[in-house]
């Protein structure tokens, strides 16, 4: 397929190189939804929770609902409603999506479980950011940015989002867990279909079977001869558990390693992605962070307030009646914190449609927020300083291909653009 058709064709059917990244970025919503902002406007202006899930709201096939199919739906739409949520987890429960994480994850869950397991879950996944971790992916960053750019530097012209955003975070989180390159590309086949939402649950449990007796080999392996990665980390770690240290299950290690491969490799790429094509649709911003990195940080943070790859955090179960800013909430329905609109929310920022890097900073919930807010906010944001950074020392004067349609971002549960066909110099 040339760049032209790939653009063309990408806001028909998903986007994607292969059938498997069309199918599981066109369930969660990409070539159907571009901007998904206007009509939360609409609907936020009305109430601040919706009686709908997303998906119902831009009326497309819920990926979600087959584990529930009797729930009543709701979905939060401004910031104080959504943080409310996030914020009593006892209310809003996590065992809602249970039922679709075991298929995924198998028992250990950090997104579908509750306080005292959550709190364990979190314990387990500490050694994998601590200290010594987040040395093994720094090291592995810049040689695969330096690597791919190598790849294209000389002709002049290259697909961005393909060939470095969607090679990069999927490389680091693989090569931390010790899996070989020749298997790169299954992986990221498997890292996609164990997205929540993302494949039919036959296909997420199929993945998460291969992902298992992949990483049981790799965990033999290392405990005879350990190596520097995540794996040899885990497997030396011990948690304190009544008093007492123990080490770290095999099982427990198989859990976590199912809990971050998405989580890892799903995200971070599609927000370099946007990242860019918003830059690139800012010429004058673009130069002047040629000029002064130290805008970096700032760009990275009001991107992911402003489209961040993620719309909704994991849907809630109510476990009682409740309610959320005056939004009746009854006990056994699902709500799903909108931390996108949240984001969005005039009410909690200035001109909150507009993206300005230079705006006052205050936190916003890309990374959610309480119990459950993201593990990895510090690797990704690692990740895309460096991604971005590299770009900027080695590829000057980067602007749209002229002779390709420029892209745009689509997507409802996951965001993304469609492409990002450049051409430098
Ligand atoms: C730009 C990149 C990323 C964004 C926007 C993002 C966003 C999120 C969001 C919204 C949640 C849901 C939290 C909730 O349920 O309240 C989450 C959870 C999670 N994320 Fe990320 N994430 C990113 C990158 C990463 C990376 C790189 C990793 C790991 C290497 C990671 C690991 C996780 C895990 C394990 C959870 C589950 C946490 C829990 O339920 O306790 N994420 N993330």
């Amino acid at each position: 397929m040339t760049l032209k058709d790939q653009a063309e064709s990408a806001s028909e059917a998903g986007v994607g190189r292969y059938d498997w990244e069309r199918e599981t970025t066109h369930r969660t919503g990409a070539g159907s939804v571009d901007d998904p902002y206007p009509l939360i406007a609409e609907r936020r202006a009305e109430t601040p929770v919706a009686h709908d899930s997303f998906f119902g709201m831009f009326g497309l096939p819920d990926p979600m609902a087959a584990a529930w199919p009797d729930a009543e739906r709701f979905s939060t739409l401004t910031y104080a409603a959504t943080e409310a949520v996030l914020r009593d987890n006892a209310t809003f429960s996590n065992a809602g999506i249970r039922r679709m994480t075991e298929d995924v994850f198998g028992p250990v869950s950090l997104m579908g479980a509750d306080d005292p397991e959550h709190r364990q879950f979190r314990l387990l996944v500490q050694p994998a950011f601590g200290k010594k971790a987040m040395g093994l992916w720094t090291s592995w960053v810049k040689p695969r940015l330096g690597e791919l750019i190598d790849g294209f530097e000389g002709d002049g012209r290259a697909e961005l989002y393909f060939d470095y955003c969607a090679r990069f975070p999927v490389f680091v989180i693989a090569m931390t867990l010790g899996v070989a390159r020749e298997d790169l590309d299954h992986f990221h086949e498997l890292a996609a279909k164990l997205q929540i939402g993302a494949a039919p649950a036959e296909e997420a449990r199929a993945a998460r079977h291969q992902v298992e007796d992949y990483m049981r080999r790799v965990i033999a392996a290392r405990r005879v001869a350990p190596k520097d990665d995540l794996i040899s980390l885990l497997i030396d770690s011990e948690i304190r558990e009544d008093g007492a240290a123990r080490k770290i299950t095999e099982e427990q290690i198989l859990g976590l390693v199912c809990n971050l491969l998405p989580a890892g490799a799903g995200t971070t790429y599609r927000s370099l992605g946007i990242i860019l094509v918003t830059l690139l649709q800012r010429p004058e911003l673009m130069a002047r962070l040629y000029a002064d990195r130290d805008l970096v940080p700032l760009v990275i943070e009001e991107a992911l307030r402003w489209n961040g790859p993620v719309l909704t955090a994991p849907f809630r179960l109510a476990t009682a009646d409740a309610e959320i800013e005056g939004v009746k909430i009854p006990k056994g329905a699902l709500v799903e914190p909108g931390i996108a609109a949240a984001n969005r929310d005039p009410a909690r920022f200035e001109r909150a449609d507009e993206f300005d890097p230079f705006r006052a900073q205050q936190p916003n919930l890309a990374f959610s927020f309480g119990a459950h807010f993201c593990v990895g906010g510090q690797v990704a944001r690692m990740e895309l300083r460096s991604a971005l950074n590299a770009l900027l020392d080695r590829l000057p004067n980067l602007r749209f291909d002229p002779d390709v349609p420029e892209p745009q971002l689509t997507g409802l549960l996951y965001r993304m653009p469609t492409g990002l066909p450049v051409v430098w110099g």
